[in-house]
């Protein structure tokens, strides 16, 4: 900042905290001391006003604030070039220095940011180097790494994938051990490090709107639900049509292939919706999951736990 900012704006606040001093100060000089019930003389709607002095508290806390507010002052930076006198970022002995790591003096919030990042990093950095070298499966089994997941987790994944991480539309369940891309451990850590894409074409354009009826039907009827009968839905023709179009990804018995994220359609689970109207939606127009990569926001070793904790969910259904 330059020195005529600098001075116009310290000395336009310290202006303005000076003339709110006098302004509390001098209308209580002008204020009666003791209470009364005399009224000030005018009355809205007959609502009247008596002429008593501002009650103590009320005096108090202002000068409270007041004194606050200049407190704040000789602490923090907000006056001109002032930094106050709390202490920079202090410099942290471990492998977590940062650009700021330079104890520069005077508070902001970078620094105290940048500070708790590197005390927790000394904190817990260690453990998450030992956890990394161990295997996914045996972390798992980790009650403290899988609670240290779970924190990631929550505050990572839980916005998309649910406090309880089963999902919502859209956004897979992760503990029903019913994987689009594949539930071994290190695949597990290959969708959470690189993200995944799905692609799930349209189709509107190429089999027409009686064709996805067909197909939708034939879909619906894998996973044995009961199709509209006020529609005109040829089963067997949508199985022709799904033989042709969709087996490539789906697979001929529609089970799903995992190198492509195309899921199963026959295990009763939808990401999209079951309804009739649903499917044909998710046919006419195609879907495009995305889920997000993690590496370079988390990195490996963060990772690696929250791969563990997401392998452990779906322990319990594993095997069913
Ligand atoms: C290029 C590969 C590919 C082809 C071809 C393909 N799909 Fe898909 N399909 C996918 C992928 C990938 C997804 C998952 C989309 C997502 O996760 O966003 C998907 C999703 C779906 C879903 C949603 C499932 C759910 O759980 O909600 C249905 C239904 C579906 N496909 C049916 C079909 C039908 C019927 C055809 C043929 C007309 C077809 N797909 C052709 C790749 C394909
Ligand atoms: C922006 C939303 C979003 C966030 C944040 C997110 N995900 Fe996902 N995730 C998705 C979507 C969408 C899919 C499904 C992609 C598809 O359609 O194939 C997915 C898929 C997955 C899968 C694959 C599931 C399967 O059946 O194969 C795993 C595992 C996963 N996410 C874990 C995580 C973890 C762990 C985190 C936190 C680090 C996370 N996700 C954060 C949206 C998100």
């Amino acid at each position: 900042m330059t020195s005529f900012w600098n001075w116009y704006i310290t000395i336009l606040t310290l202006g303005l905290i000076a003339a709110l001093v006098w302004l509390i100060f001098a209308t209580r000089k002008g204020q009666r001391r003791e209470t009364t019930d005399e009224t000030l003389g005018h009355a809205f709607d007959g609502i009247e006003e008596y002429d008593n002095p501002l009650p103590k508290w009320w005096f108090l806390l202002f000068v409270a604030t007041i004194v606050f507010a200049l407190g704040y002052w000789v602490l923090y930076p907000g006056l001109g070039n002032w930094k106050g006198i709390l202490p920079g970022y202090q410099y942290l002995d471990n492998e977590a220095q940062t650009a700021f790591a330079t104890g520069e003096q005077g508070w902001t919030g970078v620094h105290q940011w940048e500070k708790e990042m590197a005390q927790a990093e000394a904190k817990y950095g260690p453990l998450f180097k030992k956890y990394a070298a161990m295997p996914i499966e045996q972390v798992a089994q980790d009650e403290q790494a899988l609670k240290m997941g779970g924190r990631l987790f929550a505050s990572n994944c839980a916005v998309c994938h649910g406090s309880d991480a089963k999902g919502a539309y859209g956004f897979p369940n992760l503990t029903d051990n019913d994987w689009l891309w594949g539930g071994e451990a290190e695949t597990i850590k290959t969708t959470i490090m690189g993200g995944r894409q799905a692609t799930m074409p349209a189709w509107r354009d190429v089999i027409g709107e009686e064709g996805i009826r067909h197909v939708a039907g034939y879909v619906r009827s894998l996973s044995g639900l009961k199709n509209p009968e006020d529609m005109e839905i040829d089963v067997a023709k949508g199985k022709e049509i799904f033989a042709a179009n969709c087996a490539v990804c789906h697979g001929p018995d529609a089970k799903g292939t995992q190198a492509m994220g195309a899921p199963n359609l026959t295990d009763r689970t939808w990401l999209y919706g079951s309804s009739f109207a649903q499917v044909q939606q998710t046919l006419r127009y195609g879907r495009n999951g995305r889920m997000p990569a993690h590496e370079e926001t988390l990195g490996n070793d963060k990772v690696h736990l929250l791969a563990a904790y997401v392998y452990s969910l779906s322990q319990q259904s594993r095997g069913e």
